[in-house]
């Protein structure tokens, strides 16, 4: 039977991880010698060598990958574990995982304090990024909590709207539109708009509302966040169809100007997801229950 530590065990998954004693030591709050000690020891005990270092890359060996797939398993395992106690002492501590798409980055973290300090014992982590990318998290199962506008359709998964989340047509306040009322959409066919990448909900949308009305979509530009958009739309480069949350609180918002454009704003909601075929842990109850009560926090004061 090899005598082997959870810390060993843990050191190795980040080296292997990373591919990097110094970036694991850096992710562990130790130092160089303590990591390569704590592999040293592992490897003495396997009797086989798990890492090769060449200059500064670090390689695994068959016997470091047999150990990193052990590790990945075990290490799910024990922090599965360690969060059904917590869950049988009905705790509200623990580590709380969240991944939010960029678009929702102008409310989400405002409730992190509140909750925070209601909470003291929950370690959060936000994690922001399109929504391409949060659904390879989902699928990856990385997270405890999803937020997003556009729920996944065919993943198992359970969506929950909490708040609603208009789609406005922007523009600047100096474009002729800006003066007009109850604008055709057929009208906006006519005009560049400047759209988001591929992969962001609020593309996906937008592409959705034009193809459903019949109405061509004239791409002047893309660009890779909201921010470049608004700054975009206020130096009058084209206009755009963003969710209305993105001007909350923004101070070049008096450049922009939220056109009125028959059948806006497109009425839709934020969802918090969750993948149905993961037991919730206390704390991410905790959580949801905290963001329907709390609606009014992520709301902008104006
Ligand atoms: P995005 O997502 O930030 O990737 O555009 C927005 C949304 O899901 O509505």
């Amino acid at each position: 039977m090899m005598r082997v530590t959870l810390r060993q065990l843990q050191t190795f998954e980040a080296v292997a991880r990373l591919k990097s004693f110094s970036g694991a030591a850096d992710e562990m709050h130790v130092t160089q010698p303590t990591v390569s000690k704590q592999i040293k020891l592992l490897h003495e005990e396997v009797g086989l060598p798990l890492l090769e270092q060449i200059g500064k890359k670090v390689f695994l060996t068959e016997a470091g990958h047999e150990l990193y797939a052990t590790c990945i398993d075990w290490l799910d395992s024990w922090g599965r574990f360690e969060q059904n106690i917590a869950n049988l002492k009905g705790m509200k501590q623990g580590r709380l995982r969240i991944s939010t798409v960029t678009t929702a980055k102008y409310f989400m973290p405002r409730i992190l304090g509140p909750f925070c300090a209601e909470y003291p014992g929950v370690d959060i982590a936000l994690e922001v990024l399109n929504r391409d990318r949060l659904l390879e998290r989902l699928s990856r199962n990385e997270d405890d909590l999803y937020i997003m506008g556009v729920p996944p359709e065919g993943l198992d998964v359970e969506s929950e709207p909490f708040m609603e989340n208009p789609l406005v047509v922007l523009a600047s306040t100096a474009h002729p539109m800006a003066r007009r009322k109850n604008i055709a959409l057929a009208d906006l066919a006519n005009e560049p708009f400047l759209v988001r990448e591929h992969g962001s909900g609020t593309r996906l949308t937008v592409e959705r509302v034009f193809h459903e009305r019949n109405t061509p979509l004239k791409i002047r530009m893309e660009l890779g966040s909201n921010e470049a958009i608004k700054q975009a739309v206020a130096g009058g480069l084209g206009l755009a169809l963003l969710s209305q949350s993105t001007l909350n609180l923004d101070p070049s918002q008096k450049d922009i100007a939220i056109l009125d454009v028959q059948g806006f704003p497109i009425l839709r909601s934020w969802y918090v997801v969750r993948p149905k075929n993961k037991q919730a842990s206390v704390v991410a109850n905790v959580f949801r229950d905290f963001l329907r009560a709390h609606v009014e926090l992520l709301e902008p004061r104006r």
